[in-house]
């Protein structure tokens, strides 16, 4: 049985990592922003005969990713999902561009895993894995435009993960950045190639056999490495 944490783990691919890891018999700590209102996570949770937990964690507030890590206990933690996020502006504008929108993508998906990485590393040792959540969005190979301050704030998670990995390399602590494919949540909609569970399932499988030698490299949810 493997010890996980899991943020944005409400809706979307996080909620299904969740379910997942349970019916494995994982021990789950789904980290919420609002658990109040996180309905099908708590119907989860009380179906899971105490493997999953709910805990209140807004990854853009230092105060709540601290209280809630705490609440959590003391555990040592196996696998730690960074899924947390937001679209922000599609469309930005040049000449009106939404400074509030762009700081809480920075705050959410930039500093966010990293706030939560840092809260939860006293529980971490050799063989425990973090896995933040990039996007084909934030690399170099992304042939459109908009979306700036999402594929701003995700290549810039892409490459402060992969310094963080070097950093904890000696460690043994296994830091992986993953695009988890086009996924119809609601963030992607109902058109987009993948459903939440194969999303999931396959980002678990990729979890299981990432070693340390891989720390740090940036895949594709089906195992393929990513250009960045
Ligand atoms: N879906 C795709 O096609 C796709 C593609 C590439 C990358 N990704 C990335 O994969 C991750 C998961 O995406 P998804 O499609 O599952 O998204 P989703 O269905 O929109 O779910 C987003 C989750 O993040 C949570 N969240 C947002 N802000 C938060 C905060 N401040 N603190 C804690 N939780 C917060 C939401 O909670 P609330 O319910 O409280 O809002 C929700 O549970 C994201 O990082 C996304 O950028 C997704």
């Amino acid at each position: 049985m493997a010890t996980v944490a899991i943020t944005g783990a409400a809706r979307g691919i996080a909620f299904e990592l969740a379910r997942q890891h349970a019916e494995r018999g994982d021990r789950v700590f789904a980290l919420a922003r609002d658990p109040a209102g996180a309905e099908a996570l708590n119907a989860l949770a009380d179906a899971s005969g105490g493997l999953i937990s709910v805990h209140a964690m807004d990854v853009g507030d230092n105060a709540s990713v601290a209280s809630g890590a705490a609440g959590t206990g003391t555990d040592a933690i196996d696998v730690l999902y960074n899924v947390a996020g937001v679209t922000g502006k599609a469309e930005p504008q040049l000449d009106g561009i939404d400074w509030d929108d762009f700081d809480q993508s920075v705050e959410i998906m930039l500093k966010g895993p990293l706030r939560v990485l840092s809260a939860f590393l006293p529980r971490l040792s050799a063989g425990s894995k973090v896995i933040n959540f990039s996007s084909q969005l934030g690399a170099s190979t992304w042939p459109y435009g908009g979306y700036w301050p999402y594929a701003a704030v995700k290549a810039g998670l892409g490459r402060m993960m992969r310094s963080v990995a070097f950093d904890l390399r000696d460690r043994g602590i296994v830091v992986g950045i993953i695009h988890p494919g086009y996924v119809s949540t609601d963030m992607s909609g109902p058109g987009a190639d993948i459903t939440p569970q194969e999303s999931a399932a396959a980002i678990i499988r990729l979890t299981d056999g990432w070693a340390i030698e891989e720390t740090g490299e940036f895949y594709k949810w089906n195992g393929e490495k990513h250009a960045w």
